[in-house]
């Protein structure tokens, strides 16, 4: 289970204090949310921002999140940052295979990312390419928004196809991850949670993300017999 702190819910007067203050407090990743105000309706920071935190959290792993539109033109800036993965957005269509190709160039872990309204089977094509797919649980583009229950179906499947195509991409979701959120996307089957907010605004970061790895753990269904939730009639589509 790897727990990823999203620095946009830090106090950004003091990021780099923010991002060691993860590293103590026992995150496995940071998460790093880059938005372009065309992609997404809201701009956050770029590569001089990474780079003048990383020097600040030295051991964590870094996965940048690019809600951008011309990604293409951002993916060597980020690695010189200290990105070590980047994770790229399925509804880019056509420059999506392109983008996984050139972050595997760069000798990069490769994410990708589906949003609410996008088919997870937009995905399909890729899955053996890929380190990572990131099962979007709010519309990107803000922090503190409400987790979209209708995506756990999403997790589900993405999960199921992991265990019959015998991948091992890691299974990720972002947004409204709280100490409840959590345990509905692990018993769906995914490992990996970003949480902004949840962690942030919480009165001890170290016991928040030791709180929210026992109960992702405690929900794991590959570790203890839990009923998994059923495919009954998503909203959004599969
Ligand atoms: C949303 C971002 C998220 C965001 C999550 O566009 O991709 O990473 O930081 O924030 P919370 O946990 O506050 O929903
Ligand atoms: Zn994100």
């Amino acid at each position: 289970m790897i727990i990823a702190p999203s620095l946009l819910a830090a106090d950004f007067t003091r990021l780099g204090k923010e991002a060691a203050r993860a590293e103590s407090a026992g995150a496995d990743w940071l998460h790093l949310d880059i938005m372009d105000g065309q992609f997404v309706p809201n701009i956050s920071f770029g590569p001089a921002v990474v780079a003048a935190v990383r020097p600040h959290a030295k051991k964590l792993f870094f996965d940048v999140h690019l809600m951008c539109g011309k990604p293409e033109i951002l993916l060597e800036p980020f690695v010189k940052a200290g990105a070590d993965q980047l994770i790229i957005h399925v509804e880019l269509g056509e420059q999506v295979l392109p983008l996984i190709w050139k972050i595997k160039q760069l000798g990069k872990k490769v994410g990708l990312a589906v949003n609410p309204p996008t088919a997870i089977t937009a995905a399909q094509p890729y899955l053996d390419k890929i380190d990572l797919l990131l099962v979007m649980t709010v519309n990107p583009g803000f922090g503190g928004q409400t987790f979209i229950h209708e995506c756990l179906p999403k997790i589900q499947l993405a999960d199921a196809w992991r265990r019959e195509r015998k991948l091992n991409y890691r299974l990720e979701v972002d947004g409204g991850i709280n100490n409840q959120t959590v345990a509905e996307c692990a018993r769906a089957g995914a490992d990996t949670f970003v949480a902004g907010t949840s962690l942030f605004g919480a009165r001890s970061l170290k016991a928040a993300i030791t709180k929210m790895r026992k109960i992702a753990h405690d929900n794991d269904p590959a570790l203890a017999d839990l009923k998994v939730p059923s495919l009954s009639s998503p909203l959004l589509p599969l």
